[in-house]
């Protein structure tokens, strides 16, 4: 497994302190409309300072939340132990899943797709630990469908990337997931500014399934 380097250590501090000012602005929002539909067994990968637990709903019997981040990870660990459904936290990658094939109801990913090393891997893992008919639910930063800002985006990824832990501003993920194997079942395209003064980026939110066998 990928040991964090010093570059992604300061960025999951970063995180820590900039999130919650995300999440005032409308991302827990977001969130909570992202998990309104997990129930049974839930996999969270890269799942930060746990922003999202608050709002897992009674039907999730449990979640296995994965964060390579030592920093983001204790705060999830807090997190976890205020959340409203079992939540267990331990270090790991999306692009292996410590989860039996087909053995799964639900992966959540948040603002995460965008920073995994290998994104077709990632979501090959989830699709291998996804139980037939299993949901992947997405929250999403993704490349502007805009001609001029979508260069501007390929432009600035790799600095970017070297800057912000991985973070590929220019990742078309709605594509991918859509290639993954999954069927998209909603998909919601809008802009956000995540901070003051910061653009109004491209985001997606939705529901895709694996096929029932
Ligand atoms: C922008 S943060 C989002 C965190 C959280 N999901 C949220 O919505 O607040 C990106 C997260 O992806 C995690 N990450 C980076 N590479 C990863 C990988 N290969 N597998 C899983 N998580 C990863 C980072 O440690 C970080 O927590």
């Amino acid at each position: 497994m990928p040991d964090a380097s010093p570059r992604t250590r300061s960025f999951g501090r970063n995180f820590a302190r900039m999130g919650p000012r995300m999440d005032a602005r409308g991302a827990a929002e977001h969130r909570r409309r992202l998990v309104e539909a997990a129930h049974g067994s839930v996999v969270e990968i890269g799942a930060g300072y746990g922003a999202t637990f608050p709002f897992y709903p009674a039907a999730v019997t449990g979640v296995l939340a994965l964060e390579p981040d030592p920093t983001l990870r204790d705060l999830a660990l807090a997190a976890a132990a205020r959340a409203p459904v079992p939540i267990t936290v331990q270090d790991g990658v999306a692009e292996s899943l410590p989860a039996a094939d087909a053995s799964i109801d639900v992966v959540v990913c948040s603002l995460v797709l965008c920073s995994v090393a290998e994104q077709p891997a990632a979501l090959a893992e989830a699709v291998r630990a996804l139980r037939p008919g299993g949901l992947l639910l997405f929250y999403e930063h993704v490349r502007s469908e805009h001609r001029v800002l979508g260069a501007a985006e390929d432009l600035l990824t790799p600095l970017w990337s070297r800057l912000a832990g991985g973070c590929h501003p220019n990742r078309d993920t709605a594509a991918a997931i859509a290639g993954a194997d999954l069927t998209v079942l909603s998909l919601e395209r809008f802009g956000f500014s995540a901070l003051p003064g910061n653009p109004r980026v491209a985001h997606i939110l939705g529901v895709a399934a694996k096929a029932r066998a």
